[in-house]
C-alpha cells in the first residue's frame, strides 16, 4: 500500500495537503476559493481564461482575474492554443498579478473549443503541446513559479494521448500534470478511470494529480492509495459543499473527519458565499451568480418547490434572508447523499468535434489554430 502523502510540491512551492481544488469556470471565483480555503489547507484554482483575452487586455478577462485578499497563493488556469501568446499571458500573470502557480488547460470537452483544436483536443498535436509547454514553462520560469497542466486520457479510447502529454510534460520541465481519467467523448458521463492514472504515475517521474469522481474524502485516499498519486483534484464533489476541504485536509493528515452539517449551518454558509460573492462583484450580480448554487447547496433537504423557485430568483442579500428563514434550520444531513454525484454528468458526446483533417497529424507545430479571447466554458 502507498504512504499517504500530506503535503504537495510543485517545484518551489509548496501546498500543505495534496489537494488542489479543480477549475470550474463559472465556480472558482475569487468568493468561492475563498469560502473553500477558510475549510482548510489546498490549492485552490482561479477559474480559466484566456491567454489571448490576457495579452489583449480584454475587460472581461480582466475582471474574472480578481483574488481575495486573504489568498496569499495566486494560482490561474490558462486556456491557449498559441505557444507565443500562452507565453505572453504566463509573463503578465506572474509580473503583474503575482501568481504563484499556471495550471494550462488541455481537457476542456466543449465542442466550440475542440472544434478550433483547443482544450481537450489540443494533446494530439504532441508538437505543439511541446511547444505550448516549453513557452510556458521559460516564461515562468525567471519567477520561480510551477507551470502544470491539466488533461484527459484522451479523445476516445481510439485516440489516447495522456501518455504522450506526461512525457512532454517532463520533458518540458512541467511541475505536474493533472489527469481526469475520461476521454474528451465522454465529457463527464461514466466513471472516472483510475487505473488510467495509475499508468501514468508509472510512466513519469513528475508528479501526477488524480481528478474525477472524488465525492468524500474516504475517495479521495483510495485514489491515491490505488494510483500512486501524490495529490487530488476536487471539482463537481464540493459544489454546495466547500466543507469537504475540511474533511480532505483531515484525511490526509490522519483523522477521519466527515462534516454532515445541519440544514441551519448550511444556510449560514450559503449566506456566507451570497455575502462574499456581492463582496467581490457588487450585491445585485453577486447574487444572481449565488442562485447556481442553490439545488447544490439544498441537495437531499426537505425545502418546498415554491422555496426553492423563489431562491433560485433571488436578487438581494435581504431577500435571501427571508428565504432562508423558511428553511427549517434543525433538518439533519441527508446521509444519503453521501459518495453520490452532484453537478454535471450527462451522456457521452457522439463524437468530438475537430477542426478538418485534426488527426491526420500528430505533431501540429506551426499551426495556427484561432484562439478566442473571450472563451469562458472550461471544463
Ligand atoms: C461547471 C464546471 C466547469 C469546469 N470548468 C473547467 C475549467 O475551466 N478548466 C478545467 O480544466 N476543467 C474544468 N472542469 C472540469 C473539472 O476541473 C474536473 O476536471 C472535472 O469536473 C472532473 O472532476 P470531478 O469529478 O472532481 O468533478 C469543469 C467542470 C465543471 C463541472
Amino acid at each position: 500500500m502507498t504512504a499517504l502523502p500530506d503535503s504537495l510540491t510543485l517545484g518551489s512551492l509548496r501546498v500543505d495537503t495534496p489537494v488542489v481544488l479543480a477549475p470550474m469556470a463559472g465556480i472558482t471565483n475569487a468568493a468561492y476559493r475563498r469560502l473553500c480555503a477558510e475549510q482548510g489547507a489546498g490549492l485552490y484554482v482561479c477559474e480559466m481564461i484566456t491567454s489571448r483575452g490576457l495579452v489583449e487586455r480584454d475587460e472581461t478577462t480582466r475582471k474574472m482575474l480578481v483574488f481575495d485578499d486573504l489568498e496569499t497563493t495566486r494560482s490561474v488556469q490558462l486556456y491557449g492554443t498559441d505557444p507565443v501568446y500562452i507565453g505572453k499571458a504566463v509573463e503578465i500573470l506572474c509580473a503583474d498579478f503575482g501568481v504563484a502557480h499556471v495550471d494550462l488547460n488541455f481537457g476542456c470537452p466543449v465542442p466550440k473549443v475542440t472544434r478550433k483544436g483547443g482544450g481537450g483536443a489540443l494533446p494530439w498535436k504532441r508538437g505543439l503541446l511541446g511547444e505550448i509547454l516549453e513557452h510556458a514553462v521559460a516564461a515562468a520560469t525567471p519567477y520561480d513559479v510551477p507551470v502544470t497542466m491539466k488533461t484527459r486520457k484522451g479523445l476516445d479510447d481510439d485516440h489516447l494521448t495522456y501518455l504522450d502529454a506526461g512525457r512532454i510534460a517532463q520533458e518540458t520541465g512541467v511541475a505536474a500534470i493533472a489527469l481526469h481519467g475520461r476521454t474528451v467523448v465522454q465529457a463527464y458521463s461514466g466513471e472516472a478511470d483510475w487505473d488510467a492514472i495509475a499508468a501514468l504515475v508509472d510512466h513519469v517521474d513528475i508528479p501526477v494529480l488524480g481528478n474525477g469522481d472524488i465525492w468524500e474524502a474516504a475517495d479521495a485516499l483510495r485514489m491515491v492509495e490505488q494510483t500512486g498519486a501524490a495529490g487530488v483534484v476536487v471539482g463537481r464533489g464540493c459544489l454546495g459543499r466547500p466543507w469537504l476541504f475540511r474533511d480532505l485536509a483531515a484525511a490526509f493528515h490522519g483523522e477521519d473527519v466527515a462534516t454532515l452539517p445541519t440544514l441551519g449551518e448550511v444556510k449560514a454558509m450559503m449566506r456566507r458565499h451570497a455575502e462574499l460573492l456581492s463582496e467581490h462583484m457588487g450585491e445585485e450580480r453577486g447574487c444572481k451568480e449565488f442562485r447556481k448554487h442553490i439545488t447544490w447547496y439544498l441537495k437531499g433537504f426537505p425545502a418546498g418547490g415554491e422555496l426553492r423557485h423563489q431562491l433560485a430568483l433571488v436578487d438581494s442579500l435581504a431577500s435571501l434572508d427571508v428565504l432562508l428563514d423558511g428553511l427549517d434550520g434543525d433538518a439533519p444531513f441527508p446521509e444519503r447523499e453521501l459518495g453520490t454525484p452532484r453537478g454535471r454528468q450527462g451522456a457521452p458526446r457522439k463524437k468530438v468535434v475537430l477542426p478538418d483533417g485534426w488527426l491526420d497529424d500528430t505533431d501540429g507545430r506551426g499551426s495556427h489554430l484561432r484562439e478566442d479571447a473571450d472563451e469562458t466554458t472550461g471544463g
